[in-house]
């Protein structure tokens, strides 16, 4: 028999606060109507100030490994992929393990943007199928709000904040993931970005000043990349795991914008009950999205065994993947 990586379990988390369009209405000059119908989004959740990502990270973890029936202790290796991380150093991975308790399992965080879950899927999917390790704790999770300006509307209105997390076992055909895909081109490397608070540009007070420490985007170029490669990476991917886009059960995009994920639906020729969409109340939580989207749809009855599930992001970098899995074990 062939061995694969299952996904076992799931969890998510997310903060408690709603921060809704008509919220920011009242800080920027914006509408419901303009975000909705450009973006979908109603609301979105934000963190408070005390909140850092591990928190909501380490929550959704603890749900995933309870859905997995298996402890910390079980652990081999985490993998928490984020480009907001608690501090700069060390790996927030590092803080998870030690609140998990997971004593045995390496840990290290991996910086792909909203392509990260896909990125760190596929990495565990190897380490699982190797046999190197048994038990991967895959983890997307980010508080993009601590890097949006408030005060930019061609931003701010777009991002959430959230944790959502995944436990990959080895199991046996047919179950579990077929194909990975992983994609990047650094020549859009400033399509989205933090200028400065790195190596190239230190923190310093004129930084600070300038508000270099925010997230600067380029949305229309932006966009129409996404379309394109998500279409390309799911296609790439379906191809290899040997499936027709009317094989798929249901569909889990990125949820950066309504209207990429209907663009992409309709160019791979799917049904609007194929594609799972929730931007409408979570927004662009980048690395979280597709963890979170999954963990409602198994924890609302939507995905069954043997399902075709598709995940496909695109994000910062530019980077680009998808994944398919059959869904049980
Ligand atoms: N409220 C009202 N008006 C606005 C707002 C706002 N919040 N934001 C922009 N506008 C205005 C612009 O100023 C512009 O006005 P103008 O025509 O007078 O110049 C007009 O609306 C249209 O602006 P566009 O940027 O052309 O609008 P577009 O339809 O492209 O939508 C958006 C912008 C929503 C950002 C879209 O381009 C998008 O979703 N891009 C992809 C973003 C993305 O997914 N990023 C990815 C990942 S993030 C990560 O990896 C961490």
């Amino acid at each position: 028999m062939t061995r694969r990586a299952v996904i076992r379990g799931t969890g998510s988390a997310l903060p408690s606060r709603i921060l809704t369009n008509a919220d920011l209405e009242r800080m920027v000059d914006t509408s419901d109507e303009w975000i909705t119908t450009r973006t979908g989004i109603r609301e979105r959740r934000v963190a408070a100030q005390d909140e850092p990502m591990s928190l909501f990270a380490t929550r959704a973890a603890e749900e995933a490994l309870k859905a997995a029936d298996i402890q910390g202790g079980d652990l081999d290796l985490i993998i928490c992929a984020t480009v907001t991380p608690d501090m700069p150093i060390p790996a927030t991975a590092c803080i998870i393990q030690d609140n998990l308790k997971a004593r045995e399992a390496a840990a290290f965080d991996l910086a792909a943007g909203c392509s990260g879950f896909i990125y760190a899927l596929a990495v565990a999917d190897r380490f699982v199928v190797s046999g190197a390790y048994r038990n991967v704790l895959v983890i997307g999770a980010e508080l993009l709000s601590k890097y949006t300006d408030w005060s930019d509307r061609t931003t701010c209105v777009l991002f959430g904040d959230g944790a959502g997390a995944v436990v990959l076992t080895p199991g046996e055909n047919p179950y579990g993931v077929l194909a990975t895909s992983m994609r990047a081109d650094g020549k859009m490397a400033d399509f989205i970005y933090v200028p400065a608070g790195g190596t190239r540009e230190p923190a310093s007070e004129r930084t600070v000043a300038e508000r270099r420490h925010f997230i600067r985007m380029r949305g229309n170029e932006t966009f129409k990349m996404a379309v394109r490669s998500m279409e390309e990476t799911s296609r790439d991917v379906l191809q290899r795991a040997g499936l027709e886009p009317g094989e798929i059960n249901l569909f889990i995009p990125h949820q950066a914008n309504r209207r990429i994920i209907d663009a992409v639906g309709s160019r791979l020729g799917l049904r609007e009950n194929q594609v799972y969409v929730n931007i409408d109340r979570r927004g662009n939580t980048s690395a979280a999205s597709i963890p979170v989207a999954l963990d409602e749809a198994v924890r609302g009855g939507l995905v069954r065994r043997g399902d075709n599930l598709l995940f496909a992001a695109f994000g910062t970098g530019l980077t680009w993947g998808a994944a398919v899995c059959k869904w049980g074990w």
